[in-house]
């Protein structure tokens, strides 16, 4: 079972970095997206002179607003990028605060419909011209004449949460009157975020089919509480990670994902193909409900058919569930999907004629696409358009489909999912089969990754002992290479030392349950622990010729004994498909504590302050280094350590191998 965690949701980050700094009290959200997409919403609240601090913690960014508004001064040009949802979410709440700001984009938002927004937004007073093409980016907000805005009942002839949210956006800070309908249900963050900031809004949650949303101001004092949450995982993203497991025919547990009903559409038509799901659900955050989800493959996949209500509840997950038809039994059909013409392509064009390139027999509608499954080999070329969903549901294809493809963009991924193809790894096609079929018990991987001094190497040591494993760690390579280069008078000059290392006689040699090294025939023994080799192993350790080296020489341990290995980027990067995989955290200030301890000496609080600031400043280092930064992946178990004593942490380690190998 692949276990994985997606990245926040993107609608649900928009909305929390766009709306949080409009409440009156002070708010906290964490898990946001860090995709390009969201950093564009972030940043431009920041230009109208909101109150938010970013930062890069833990999982995804977090903001923390003060609260109290917008101050912008002299009107400001708001490049939205890529981000429709930046773009027209921005328009409302500009219009409704009266302030005056021209909206702009890239290429690609350039060239979609902006009228949907604008014209409600006009119809409730708000000055608005088009600086170019009608109907087109930049738009300019000439901000508020006189008086407020008007009341306005809007009824939509698209299912559309960014028109939507817009126009109630607008009513809410204008303190008007608004309703909006709908055709079919379109995704209810919006409302589900206010509401819970104390807005009165009529709703109604749980409807699927065409929906209605209210907002009447009277009674109410006009004040926004303050934004407490935790963004839950994105469904869309999860989406392509589920598509990957179908493909590749292994089973995944996705956890901590958003379930708003109007985004999970897409489960259903899994079902449909003949996947199996289990729902677990987790507790809210704001009104917004989270599950784990199971899914588990069939034999084969079936092919489906899709159109009507159901549309705007799969809109982003359509290139996908293409992809997925291109490699089901029987024909797909997907109809009423026009909307697919104005996403960050035209998704129907793009996805007909490159599975058409591919070989697959495609039908292209006006509203949909027709998609004959078939067998065999896909080999091509992929031309993304820089759409971030085009790029990811082809690259699923790639590795779990049995395809060949060139990808022109990968690249565009960071719209919303900067780690993807990381995350895709272990849906890679292939992995099981060839270690299944190795003939010795060798081959079994488990990887054991976190921050320095997080007791990855006593751990996976204890590991190794009590399963008859051997323990393996990649810090012995580094620090071997590191000893020799100083002792070759090359550890500072990192172009020679590039220039050595490939030819460079360094083996990993089995000994009484571990592995010694050995560098040219000569064995550094406690040479590898000298103040010269600590100082300088970090530096060596991030040459890419000195990276590929240790990973190979790590591999070909894996590929001949059972092995706990040990390091930063094990799971990551030298065995993606290991088999259990553990991140081990815990509080720096406890670590510090530990590594003072290994010291046998006594030690003081400002010992302990110092050392925290030192590992801290390591880890910082650690995460943000270009090539294979420590990350835990996707489908590694995280273990606190903090307040856990060894043995335990070896126990639970235990009992994780005891399910992986079974
Ligand atoms: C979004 C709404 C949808 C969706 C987009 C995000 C949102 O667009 O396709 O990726 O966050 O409100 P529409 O509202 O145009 O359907």
């Amino acid at each position: 079972m692949i276990r994985v965690r997606v990245p926040g949701d993107k609608s649900i980050s928009h909305r929390a970095a766009l709306i949080a700094p409009l409440a009156s009290s002070a708010s906290v959200v964490r898990g946001l997206s860090d995709g390009v997409d969201v950093r564009a919403s972030v940043r431009a609240m920041q230009r109208l002179g909101a109150a938010v601090e970013c930062t890069e913690e833990g999982r995804g960014l977090t903001i923390r607003c003060a609260g109290g508004g917008l101050d912008p001064g002299s009107a400001p040009r708001l490049d939205c990028g890529n981000s429709g949802t930046t773009a027209r979410l921005l328009a409302g709440i500009l219009a409704g605060s009266g302030i005056a700001a021209v909206l702009d984009g890239d290429p690609s938002l350039r060239g979609r419909p902006m009228r949907r927004v604008i014209y409600p937004l006009q119809a409730m007073g708000a000055r608005i011209e088009y600086e170019g093409e009608p109907d087109r980016l930049p738009v300019r907000l000439r901000g508020r004449a006189t008086g407020t805005l008007r009341a306005l009942r809007h009824r939509g002839r698209v299912a559309s949460a960014q028109v939507k949210s817009a126009v109630l956006l607008a009513g809410v800070l204008a303190r008007v009157r608004v309703e909006v309908s709908e055709p079919a249900l379109s995704r209810d963050h919006t409302e589900r975020m206010l509401a819970g900031m104390g807005v009165p809004l009529a709703f109604d949650r749980e409807r699927m089919g065409a929906g209605e949303v209210r907002f009447d101001p009277s009674g109410w004092d006009g004040g926004l509480d303050g934004l407490l949450m935790t963004v839950p995982g994105d469904p869309s993203s999860a989406a392509f990670l589920i598509g990957a497991s179908l493909l590749a025919g292994r089973a995944v547990r996705v956890e901590a994902v958003a379930a708003n009903p109007g985004r999970i559409g897409f489960l259903s038509v899994l079902e449909e193909m003949g996947a199996r799901i289990d729902r677990d659900p987790a507790s809210a955050q704001v009104g917004e409900p989270l599950e784990t989800w199971t899914i588990r493959p069939p034999d084969s996949l079936r092919s489906f058919s899709i159109g009507g209500d159901l549309i705007p509840r799969v809109i982003d997950e359509i290139p996908l569930l293409a992809v997925l038809a291109a490699r089901a039994r029987g024909r797909s059909e997907i109809r009423d999907a026009a909307e697919l013409r104005v996403k960050e392509s035209d998704r129907l064009a793009v996805l007909a004629r490159t599975l058409g390139k591919l070989g697959v027999v495609v039908e292209e509608r006006p509203d949909g696409l027709t998609i004959q499954g078939r067998a065999g080999r896909l080999r091509g070329d992929v031309e993304t358009r820089g759409d971030h969903r085009i790029a990811m549901a082809f690259g699923v294809l790639d590795a779990a489909g049995d395809a060949d493809l060139r990808i022109d963009d990968r690249a565009c991924a960071d719209i919303s999912y900067p780690d993807f193809w990381e995350a895709l790894e272990p849906f890679r096609h292939g992995r099981r089969s060839s270690r299944r079929g190795h003939p010795s018990r060798a081959g079994r991987v488990i990887a054991v990754d976190g921050p320095a001094a997080s007791g990855k190497s006593s751990t996976a040591l204890s590991v190794a002992r009590r399963l008859g494993f051997v323990h393996v760690n990649s810090g012995l390579l580094y620090r071997a290479i590191t000893w020799w280069a100083l002792d070759r008078g090359i550890a500072e000059d990192g172009p020679s030392l590039e220039a050595a290392v490939p030819g460079l006689e360094i083996d990993l040699v089995p000994a009484g349950g571990g592995f010694d090294v050995s560098v040219e025939g000569a064995r550094p023994g406690s040479g590898l622990e000298s103040p010269a080799v600590t100082a300088r192993v970090s530096a060596v350790s991030t040459l890419p010729a000195v990276r590929e080296v240790v990973l190979e020489r790590l591999r070909r341990a894996g590929g001949q004994h059972e092995i706990v290995c040990d390091g930063r980027d094990i799971g990551t990067a030298v065995f993606p498909d290991a088999e259990l995989k553990i991140f081990l955290v815990a509080e720096a200030g406890e670590r510090a504590r530990r590594r003072l301890r290994q010291r046998a000496a006594p030690f003081t609080d400002d010992d302990v302050e110092r050392q925290t600031r030192r590992l801290e400043a390591r880890d910082r280092l650690d995460r943000s280094r270009p090539l294979s930064p420590l990350r835990r992946a996707p489908d590694a178990i995280e273990i606190d350590t903090t307040s856990m004593p060894p043995d335990e942490v070896v126990d639970a380690i235990l009992e994780l191998a005891v399910s992986a190998f079974r």
